[in-house]
């Protein structure tokens, strides 16, 4: 593939593969974080109504995680392509399912987190989001309306819309490269992502620990760990910009 082959256009989607080797639980694994916690309780409004402090000190535990949990090679690696595309004029969209900043801190500079994301947390009154790296619980004030006992974590839970999805299907339609890493292929509308780029044309590449329930749909598939497979897939795509 000379420089004129270079993709044109990459479209990359990430799940909570990619921050598996950070420390960071995966959903549906062996030991996945629905396997231990009951999700229509814990990631549902339904379940935030019925008991919100329940819900609050859940991700109270994993906005804690997050304070000792570091970028992997996977993150690293896609911060990397994606200053070099971007010197290079070409598009780059990473969107990621994971509520996790671990693409911020290894310096992808736009991350479009289409589940929300666990450092911010969202006052159900004025709809203000705001920073959040603490704990939260159900008394706690809104900073900006006063109002206390509304803030919830600005995630997107099962049964409401994910964000940025008109975005991301433009940029699905622009693309040439659609890569999906780290996800389960599980959950709807990022499941079908892949469909949408096939539709545009683009070529599909998976890297995953194993097949995703999705793995059909792909023209490509490299298996491995995150840390392994991103960076040399990464590597692939620089030395041809
Ligand atoms: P969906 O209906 O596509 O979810 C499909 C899968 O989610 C189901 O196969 C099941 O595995 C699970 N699921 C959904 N609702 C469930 C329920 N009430 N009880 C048990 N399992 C259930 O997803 P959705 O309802 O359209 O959710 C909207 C978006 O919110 C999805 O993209 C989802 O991934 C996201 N979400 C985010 C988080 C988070 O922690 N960031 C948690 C849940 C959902
Ligand atoms: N390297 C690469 N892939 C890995 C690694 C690793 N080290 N460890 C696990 N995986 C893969 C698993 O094989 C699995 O296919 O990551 C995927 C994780 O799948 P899930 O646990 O289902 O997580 P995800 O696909 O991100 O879930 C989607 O569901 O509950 C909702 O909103 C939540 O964003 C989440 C969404």
């Amino acid at each position: 593939m000379s420089n004129a082959n270079a993709p044109r256009g990459i479209v990359v989607l990430t799940g909570a593969g990619v921050s598996a080797e950070s420390g960071l639980g995966t959903f549906r694994d062996v030991d996945g974080i629905w396997t231990k916690y009951p999700l229509e309780d814990l990631a549902t409004p339904e379940g935030f109504a019925r008991n919100p402090d329940f819900v609050q000190g859940f991700y109270n535990d994993r906005r804690a995680q997050l304070k000792t949990s570091e970028p992997n090679a996977a993150h690293v690696a896609l911060a990397r392509l994606e200053a070099a595309l971007q010197a290079a004029g070409r598009r780059f969209t990473l969107v990621t399912q994971n509520v996790d900043h671990l693409h911020e801190t290894a310096g992808s500079q736009n991350v479009l987190h289409m589940h929300g994301e666990l450092l911010k947390v969202r006052c159900q009154a004025c709809g203000s989001v705001v920073r959040w790296p603490d704990d939260l619980t159900s008394k706690t004030h809104c900073p900006v309306c006063e109002a206390t006992g509304l803030m919830r974590p600005h995630v997107v839970w099962f049964g409401e819309m994910p964000l940025y999805m008109d975005e991301i299907e433009v940029e699905l339609s622009r693309a040439d490269l659609f890569v999906s890493i780290g996800t389960s292929g599980n959950v709807y509308p990022a499941a079908g992502f892949v469909q949408l780029a096939r539709r545009a044309g683009a070529r599909t590449l998976e890297l995953n620990l194993e097949p995703s329930d999705g793995a059909t749909f792909f023209d490509e598939a490299r298996y491995g760990k995150a840390s392994d497979v991103v960076p040399g897939w990464a590597n692939d795509i620089m030395k041809w910009l």
